[in-house]
């Protein structure tokens, strides 16, 4: 059984919370083998993936496409999908382009700030993750959010009125811990950060960040549980080597 926005929201107060992204087939049944609970086909997909500078660029071909290949290796996990730039300026756009990506395969949708249409797409039968601090769609300085008393009231606003318009859960990027703290105290719907601090009630990163395979750049907040594009790197000098050098394919590798 699919675990549900509701199951997700209940969990606020009752253990953390492990999300990270997936993008394509292979890499969601092992999220999905290894018990994360919620997988989000984000749109950081055009810069980890696609190779854009920016998820502006990202359509809904692209998420449409990346959210089926995901949801085909998922069995257990909640999977999220990101409405990416340009697809939620109108309450219409955002409830057609919502439902879209459901019937790809997610079971959620995610927006970033907008409690307007997102209530819209909750008001469409359409379980929301809101998205709030720094939100990679619009914002133009990519530095912490929140850190004077104004910006940070401001956030903390924000997360209200996505609670009030419904969301199931928010993801909380890039501000300061004591704000996190904040607003995960002051809302009942479980809070999920990135670059967020300890106290929110789940976390989640870019899965090739963490993995140490993407490597253009490495934000603060990143950990590396891998150091994936130097393996890769390895596998590829070894059997570029054996190519050359006739070794590969062995007996064991060829049909007789
Ligand atoms: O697109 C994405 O991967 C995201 C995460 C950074 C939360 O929105």
């Amino acid at each position: 059984m699919k675990i549900t926005a509701q199951q997700i929201k209940s969990m606020k107060g009752k253990g953390r919370i492990a999300m990270l992204t997936a993008y394509d087939y292979s890499t969601a049944k092992v999220m999905d083998e290894a018990g994360i609970e919620i997988v989000l086909v984000g749109d950081s997909l055009g810069m980890v993936v696609l190779g854009y500078d920016t998820t502006q660029k990202v359509t809904m071909n692209d998420m449409v496409r990346h959210t089926g290949a995901v949801s085909r290796g998922i069995k257990k996990s909640h999977v999220v999908a990101d409405l990416p730039y340009g697809s939620y300026g109108n309450k219409e756009d955002a409830a057609r382009n919502a439902k879209l990506l459901i019937e790809a395969g997610a079971d959620s949708v995610k927006t970033e700030k907008m409690p307007e249409v997102t209530k819209a797409i909750i008001d469409a039968g359409i379980p929301v993750m809101g998205h709030i601090g720094l939100t990679p769609q619009t914002i133009t300085n990519f530095r912490v959010q929140g850190k004077d008393e104004e910006a940070a009231n401001s956030i903390l606003e924000q997360a209200k009125e996505l609670e009030r318009a419904g969301c199931y859960s928010l993801i909380l990027e890039c501000i300061p811990r004591d704000l996190a703290k904040k607003i995960t105290e002051t809302v009942k719907i479980p809070t999920i950060g990135i670059g967020a601090g300890i106290d929110c009630d789940g976390q989640v990163l870019v899965t090739p960040d963490m993995l140490g395979l993407f490597t253009d750049f490495k934000p603060k907040f990143v950990k590396h549980y891998a150091h994936l594009s130097e393996n890769i790197k390895q596998a590829v000098d070894e059997y570029k080597q054996e190519v050359k050098e006739r070794k590969f394919p062995d007996d064991a590798h060829s049909f007789h």
